[in-house]
């Protein structure tokens, strides 16, 4: 197990975040409870400003918003002066709504609906990544329609490169639902049909190339790709493309085995590329725009759990379940993804068991962590699941009617509700009772709970 962030075991033996004690925290605000380091979340802003947009190439560096968005979070990233990548109006409109400067916000999405794309063009957005032909076509109609100026855009492409934790492929063929592929002549085609429009100005291209990446060849390869597009397109139609997105995926520790390394890193690999094909082509070096979304915030979350029943099946293994699970935390079960955790109440204490944590989801698959190594666990203990700030909260749900949980940020020794916990009546409130059904139902009984 690793600790991370600002984080401890005190006098008490319990675990503490950013100043405050889980236990505490468990039952100040009940379990379960999502805990997020705001002091983690800021430096590692920091970090990622410091080498892609305070560095000698000022870049850009986009937070996914994907991996975690609240109205808090929105503020902190706005607050550190990063700019945001939203990829749907419910994202743009979080945003908007804590004041953030729309001009610093890239759209993404290969299919943002007309309404999407109308809210984009009326607030002003900085960016929007036009997937494909349809949207270009949508977004000319858009703009045409509110009698707007051209809009800045980036063109996603398909580079032909797939990132995969350890190693990286490069296909001919790209098999992928997103962007115009730079196997065939859709880039081009695109580039051309954009340079044609009035309603639109190229700005730049982006590639994601995927997620939990360790290894710095493969972003080496996707700028090289990309530069090459850039520079041929100086080349043959004069129009030098200005920005370069290479998107996200720098990849964080989970469990053992995952071994992330510096921002500094990637960023070595990525400017000398961008540089190096630049004066190959002699060209400017375009801005360097990157993405991070889980190396932001995945090690900044920690979820809290109460221990409830207990089964042990002798000779075969241990379970112990807790108050949540795939509801709000789906990676496990969708990815097989690995967590690490601790006993919040017991963090002094050496493991002396494997047991293994069943989430209470009616569904064998829903299982947070296969022996994990803790300390005898008991019935009541608050159980702290690691690194759980990226795509927990943003894909949680409401399986088997589990009401999400609360979310605090911690910093300092304070912690503030930035989340509710959702309610019995959160979970009815867009439901209506046909009149028809209502006669026989008692929804007083219901209305009374
Ligand atoms: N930019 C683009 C265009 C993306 O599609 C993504 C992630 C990112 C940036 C941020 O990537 P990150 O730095 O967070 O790896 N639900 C999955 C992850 C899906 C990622 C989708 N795109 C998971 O829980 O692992």
């Amino acid at each position: 197990m690793r600790f991370h962030g600002n984080m401890r075991v005190n006098e008490k033996g319990h675990l503490e975040i950013g100043g405050c004690d889980t236990v505490d925290l468990a039952r100040k605000f009940g379990t379960p409870l999502w805990v997020m380091d705001e002091d983690f979340i800021r430096q590692q802003c920091r970090d990622y400003k410091r080498v892609f947009i305070d560095g000698s190439h000022a870049g850009d560096v986009a937070y996914a918003s994907k991996a975690f968005l609240t109205m808090a979070m929105a503020a902190i990233v706005m607050e550190e002066g990063l700019s945001l990548d939203i990829v749907s109006a419910g994202e743009l409109y979080t945003a908007l709504k804590v004041g953030f400067p729309p001009e610093r916000i890239y759209f993404h999405g290969n299919n943002k609906g007309p309404g999407e794309l109308e809210m984009a063009v009326e607030f002003g957005v900085g960016r929007i990544v036009v997937d494909n032909f349809y949207e270009l076509e949508l977004l000319e109609k858009t703009v045409n329609r509110l009698t707007k100026g051209p809009v800045p855009i980036m063109l996603r492409l398909t580079p032909g490169v797939a990132a995969h934790t350890h190693e990286y492929i490069r296909t001919g063929q790209e098999d992928s639902k997103f962007g115009f592929s730079l196997s065939g002549e859709d880039a081009r085609n695109a580039v051309q049909k954009t340079l044609e429009m009035d309603t639109v100005t190229l700005k730049g291209i982006h590639c994601h190339i995927g997620s939990q990446i360790f290894e710095t060849d493969s972003f080496g390869v996707a700028a090289g790709v990309m530069m090459d597009f850039i520079g041929h397109i100086y080349k043959e139609e004069g129009y030098f493309i200005e920005e370069l997105n290479l998107g996200g995926g720098f990849g964080i520790y989970y469990s053992e085995g995952d071994a992330p390394i510096p921002v500094e890193k990637y960023a070595e690999t990525i400017i000398s590329t961008v540089c190096e094909k630049a004066s190959e082509y002699d060209i400017k070096v375009p801005k360097i725009i990157v993405e991070p979304g889980r190396s932001i915030v995945g090690p900044a979350g920690t979820t809290l759990y109460t221990v409830g029943s207990i089964k042990d099946i002798p000779g075969i293994r241990k379970y112990a379940a807790v108050d949540g699970g795939m509801s709000d935390n789906i990676r496990p079960a969708l990815y097989q993804a690995e967590y690490e955790a601790a006993i919040a109440n017991k963090a002094d204490r050496s493991p002396d068991e494997l047991v293994s944590i069943a989430g209470k989801c009616c569904e064998s698959g829903d299982m947070l962590i296969w022996n994990a190594s803790l300390p005898e666990i008991k019935t009541g203990d608050v159980l702290a699941v690691f690194c759980t700030g990226a795509y927990g909260y943003s894909m949680s749900n409401n399986y088997n009617r589990l009401g999400r949980p609360a979310m605090v940020l911690v910093s300092g020794g304070q912690a503030e509700l930035i989340v509710r916990r959702e309610t019995y009546d959160d979970l009815l409130r867009n439901e209506l009772l046909p009149k028809r059904l209502a006669k026989n139902a008692s929804l007083t009984a219901a209305s009374s709970v």
